[in-house]
């Protein structure tokens, strides 16, 4: 007799059906388990070079040119487990916040305001502008790591954690923005006359304060890449 219970996969099991080497390519969507291995947009596991089988994509269709009505034409193999619903759900909650495109806002304006008020600074000589750009860094400093903390956990989710050029960019991007701010919070924090002395020292200072305005629109550029195109 022909077994009815729908087979349960858990996350690990999954995966190995990931259509490499002859291997069935098998993907999650909406806890359901579909198998793909006939379809040729989905040779050897991978999909329009972008997505792998063995993996829950749900998240991901909304990156995709097509709704999932794509696939109702194909079989389903079974259920993903119980406990691995629950956690993707949780996840996909979280994600579902868009946590990163609210963060990135703060990193944006500060890296304007901070090299902005020095400038303002060095033309007015008022103290204000200096120690209100020693704050703005403080706040930059605190928010750019976290947004792109919060960029890294939706590239995990939405794109499988894909090593696409445009992730590169955007990992090797946030690295060099984290190392630039933090050298500055550090340089201005141990010496806090250094844009008042006006020495060499000051504008190389001020030289990296303003390298931090190219840097965050290269990330947002590289962002608008994902999300417009
Ligand atoms: C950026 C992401 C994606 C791109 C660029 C993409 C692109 C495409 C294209 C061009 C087709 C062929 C359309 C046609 O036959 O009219 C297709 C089919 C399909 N896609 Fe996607 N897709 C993406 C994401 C996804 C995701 C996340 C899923 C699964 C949840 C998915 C599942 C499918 C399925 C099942 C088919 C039908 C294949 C067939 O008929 O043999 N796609 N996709
Ligand atoms: C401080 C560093 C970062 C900044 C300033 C930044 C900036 C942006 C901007 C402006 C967008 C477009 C948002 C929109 O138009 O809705 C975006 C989108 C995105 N970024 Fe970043 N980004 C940063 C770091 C990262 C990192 C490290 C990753 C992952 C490795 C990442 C992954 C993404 C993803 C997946 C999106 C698409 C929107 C989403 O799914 O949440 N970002 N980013």
């Amino acid at each position: 007799m022909r077994d009815k219970q729908p087979r349960h996969f858990n996350i690990s099991e999954l995966n190995e059906y990931d259509g490499k080497e002859g291997r069935p390519a098998y993907i999650a969507y909406k806890g359901k388990v579909y198998d793909v291995s006939d379809s040729k947009f989905w040779k050897n596991g991978v999909h329009s070079g972008l997505h792998s089988a063995g993996i829950d994509l749900t998240e991901s269709i909304v990156n995709a040119p097509h709704n999932e009505e794509m696939l109702k034409r194909f079989r389903i193999v079974g259920e993903l487990s119980e406990k691995d619903m629950s956690r993707k759900k949780l996840v996909n909650r979280l994600e579902r916040m868009h946590l990163h495109p609210i963060l990135v806002h703060f990193p944006i304006a500060y890296s304007i305001t901070i090299p902005l008020l020095s400038f303002i600074y060095l033309f007015s000589h008022k103290a204000a502008f200096e120690i209100a750009s020693y704050f703005m860094l403080t706040l930059g400093l605190l928010t750019g790591p976290i947004s792109a903390v919060s960029g890294f956990f939706s590239w995990k989710v939405k794109f499988e954690g894909r090593l696409t050029k445009t992730f590169v960019m955007k990992i090797r991007y946030s690295i060099i923005f984290t190392v630039i701010i933090a050298t500055c919070f550090a340089w201005r924090t141990l010496n806090p006359e250094l844009l008042l002395t006006r020495t060499t020292l000051s504008y190389i200072y001020l030289i990296l304060e303003i390298s931090l305005i190219p840097l965050i629109m290269i990330l947002g550029h590289y962002g608008g890449k994902i999300v417009y195109s």
